[in-house]
């Protein structure tokens, strides 16, 4: 299956883009694995006329709007992602009308049109940075709640928060966390900042999932728990065969991010399946948002 993925991939001028919490044998196929950032960079820098994104529909739907001219496949049109689900164009025109006018910070986790209305976009290894760029002393950052309370902790800014928040990383309670340090007392603690601020307020490094791997591949300690996506654990471990990682805990497991399947990244390569495409009228002021962010980020 390997060696025909590839020969697919070659034969389409495609490359295949995977997140870090894809499954291990995706992650190993991929041209290049990445956290949401890298991967819309990456995406926007391609000669390749095709992209395999192997990730949850809003990330194919970034690489289209920062692509255009390239034909974007999801191999599962299915892997969705719950946040993103917590806010539509509606809901997020409304809370606008509601405030008085200012700036939307919009986390890389929504649907194009949520991403046309915004301002800006911010991925978990940018937000800080993004909502310091802005003259406004005053926006909403929005759908996931804890990142904006995060955001708000690191600056004089005032954030309006929306409700939304990751099933997968809201699991992961200060019990388990403190249980976790009991059992490992010498091990580093990592978290990404969708972990509710309870959590957060124990980890000793919070960080983007690419951000953990830089990190715990620069330290000099040899032990990390590691506090997102038991799929991250394949690649930090990967990367850094000498050090030992412990989930936080195993809880921790985003089905959408699980879907996809080697048959179904072949299937969409040989009958050009699964594409992703977003209308212009929508695309245009997406990518405006998009844009912003990644100028600020390169
Ligand atoms: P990263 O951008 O840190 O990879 O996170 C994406 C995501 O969906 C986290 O749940
Ligand atoms: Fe969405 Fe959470 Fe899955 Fe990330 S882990 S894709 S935020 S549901």
């Amino acid at each position: 299956m390997q060696a025909k993925i590839r020969a697919l991939l070659k034969e389409r001028n495609a490359i295949m883009l995977a997140h870090n919490y894809q499954p291990p044998e995706i992650q190993d196929l991929a041209d290049m694995c990445g956290d949401s950032l890298e991967l819309s960079i990456r995406a926007g820098d391609t000669d390749a006329e095709v992209i395999v994104f192997c990730g949850v529909h809003f990330m194919a739907e970034t690489a289209s709007i920062i692509s255009p001219d390239k034909t974007v496949l999801l191999p599962r049109l299915d892997a969705g992602c719950l946040m993103a689900d917590m806010i539509d164009a509606e809901s997020l025109a409304a809370k606008k009308a509601s405030l008085p006018p200012m700036p939307v910070v919009i986390y890389v986790n929504s649907t194009a049109e949520v991403k046309a209305l915004s301002t800006i976009c911010c991925t978990s290894a940018n937000v800080v940075k993004v909502v310091n760029s802005l003259p406004e002393q005053e926006m909403l950052l929005a759908p996931d709640r804890n990142l904006a309370m995060y955001a708000a902790s690191k600056t004089d800014k005032k954030i309006h928060v929306w409700d939304g928040y990751c099933p997968t990383h809201e699991w992961l309670t200060v019990s388990d966390v403190e249980k976790a340090k009991a059992d490992h007392p010498e091990a580093i603690f990592m978290a990404h900042p969708e972990c509710r601020p309870g959590v957060l307020a124990l980890a000793d490094e919070v960080e983007s999932t690419s951000g953990m791997l830089r990190y715990a591949r620069q330290s000099t300690h040899e032990a990390f728990i590691v506090g997102t996506e038991i799929g991250m654990l394949h690649p930090i471990q990967k990367q850094n065969p000498d050090k030992i990682f412990y989930p936080a805990s195993k809880k921790m497991i985003c089905r959408n991010m699980k879907r996809i399947g080697l048959t179904d990244v072949a299937a969409c390569l040989e009958n050009m399946s699964g594409q992703v495409k977003v209308p212009e009228d929508i695309r245009i002021p997406a990518l405006s948002a998009v844009k912003r962010m990644v100028d600020l980020s390169r």
